[in-house]
């Protein structure tokens, strides 16, 4: 449905848990426990009601989403409902391995994978877990199953890992994989991070052999990562650039927390809570419309102010 902007608002990103089995940096609260997730059931009902409203895209997130048993279950259970027509995946690629078929199966396609640093050492002192082999074995499951596309998303931080932009290009050189950078946003309690931001002018000076690609007419005209590619490259290099460049006005989004609330724009703490009109489809519909109704113009990050969720509850 088209919101008070006159944007139309068809994707849902649907956080299954607050939970997560790394602990990266940046990534704001550490250690989520929680006991008030939506169950499979409330989930799908919640979806559906999203569904009637417009949405026909969902990605699911978390926290990190492979950690809920019954993560398979919930796709499955989504991929079905009337109108919804691509279901999607972020995952820090851990359990990607195990669940990578079965995802597969259950009606998913895209996976979005997120990934740092290429050094071993490194992904330790990031995530808290030396994982990064996992996270390999996962991706090339994620090709085995055909899993497709398969992106990796980057934060980059200066310095911490801003060294590892040319061999996390590098994977784009070699595979069918499109390499994403994110810029940092200020998530944590730290408040302003103007410093440690990496722009993406900044990685195009130092990679001149990057050039945009055609985006308009083409599966990426709708992504708000702005791409570039290279000659003999197989996957292309993309910026998200929620700090330097806002796509306020191209969003298309909107998020379901894990415990059935609702979050209408990344950057504010605005939220609206679904769960206590679960038992009531008509009414639950209605409260689905009245939030994507209250989605703001724009966000407020390059004010320096960022929003109180981290990151790890609302999956970005
Ligand atoms: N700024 C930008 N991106 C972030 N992510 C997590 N925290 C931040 C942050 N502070 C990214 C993860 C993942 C996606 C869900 O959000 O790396 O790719």
């Amino acid at each position: 449905m088209i919101d008070s902007y006159g944007r139309e608002i068809n994707y849902l990103r649907v956080s299954v848990t607050k939970r997560c089995n790394l602990n990266c940096t940046y990534c704001g609260a550490q250690n989520e426990k929680e006991n008030n997730e939506l169950t499979a059931d409330e989930i799908e009902k919640t979806v559906r009601a999203f569904a009637l409203c417009g949405i026909d895209k969902v990605r699911l997130t978390g926290g990190e989403p492979l950690v809920r048993k019954d993560i398979c279950y919930i796709a499955e259970r989504i991929s079905r409902i009337d109108g919804i027509k691509k279901l999607a995946l972020t995952t820090n690629g851990i359990r990607l391995k195990e669940c990578a078929g079965e995802l597969k199966k259950a009606g998913v396609r895209a996976v979005n994978i997120s990934l740092d640093t290429t050094d071993r050492e490194r992904f330790k002192s990031i995530t808290g877990y030396d994982g990064l082999n996992k996270v390999y074995d996962g991706i090339d499951e994620c090709e085995r199953v055909g899993l497709s596309p398969i992106r990796i998303n980057a934060v980059l931080i200066r310095g911490q890992n801003d060294s590892d932009a040319e061999s996390l290009i590098n994977i784009a050189r070699e595979r069918k994989i499109d390499v994403r950078f994110i810029e940092l946003m200020p998530f944590s309690d730290e408040g302003d991070n103007d410093e440690l931001v990496i722009k993406s002018d900044e990685i195009l000076q130092k990679f001149p052999f990057l050039k945009p690609a055609a985006q308009k007419g083409t599966a990426f005209e709708k992504s708000v990562a702005r791409y570039y590619e290279s000659e003999g490259f197989k996957g292309r290099i993309g910026f998200i650039t929620p700090i330097s460049d806002k796509f306020c006005s191209e969003c298309n989004r909107i998020r379901l927390l894990s415990d059935g609330k609702v979050k209408v724009c990344l950057g504010s703490d605005e939220v609206i809570d679904l769960k206590p009109y679960l038992c009531d489809e008509k009414l639950l519909e209605e409260k689905v419309r009245d939030a994507i109704l209250s989605k703001p113009m724009e966000h407020k990050f390059s004010c320096g102010y960022g929003a109180s969720h981290g990151l790890n509850k609302i999956g970005g």
